[in-house]
């Protein structure tokens, strides 16, 4: 798919098809594209768990209690090191740009291998932290389920362009 074709036709997929499991050549080409992502600096500070093992999911999922999530066959969580994340002069700590920058890589590439994706923000971080027994400075930021549509949903609505596009001046 060219690149214009898989930003539009990349949804948050809700439903996934268990019964296809994704070739680990196609897995390694979407953690390698993820991992090609520009960050500040280069510093580079994420780190991608990338669950399979149905007893690990089984234990995740009272950390997003929702059934659809847990339908796709892998789960990626996507953490930042907020150690080696550059911190901008004000403060500003730049670990959630890079990681949302990856992640978006991630979502890409998959739509371009024909796997569904679905940004979840809305989990227990400290559940998450617990059982993968992360260290203070690594943070789980997003989790998304990785898999084959079951279906596809339908395209969301989008501000129009001239509510958002300012040309020469706020
Ligand atoms: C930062 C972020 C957090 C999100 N968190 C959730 C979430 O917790 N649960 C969920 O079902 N979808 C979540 N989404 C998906 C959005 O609901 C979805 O992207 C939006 O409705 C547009 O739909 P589309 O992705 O199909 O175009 C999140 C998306 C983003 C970018």
């Amino acid at each position: 798919m060219e690149l214009y074709e898989i930003i539009s036709e990349r949804r948050s997929v809700r439903k996934y098809d268990l019964s296809k499991q994704i070739p680990e050549e196609v897995l390694k080409r979407v953690l390698d594209a993820t991992r090609l992502a520009p960050s500040a600096v280069n510093f580079q500070p994420w780190h991608f768990i990338v669950v399979k093992d149905p007893v690990v999911k089984e234990k995740l999922k009272d950390a997003y209690p929702r059934d659809w999530f847990w339908t796709a066959p892998i789960i990626v969580v996507g953490c930042v090191d907020t150690k080696t994340s550059w911190k901008r002069k004000d403060g500003a700590d730049f670990a959630d740009i890079d990681l949302a920058i990856a992640m978006d890589h991630l979502i890409l590439a998959a739509t371009g291998e024909g796997l569904g994706t679905c940004w979840v923000g809305s989990f227990d971080v400290l559940k998450i932290k617990d059982i993968f027994k992360l260290p203070e400075h690594i943070k789980p930021v997003v989790m998304t389920p990785l898999g084959y549509p079951a279906d596809k949903a339908a395209i969301k609505t989008r501000k129009k362009m001239e509510d958002i596009i300012h040309i020469d001046k706020f």
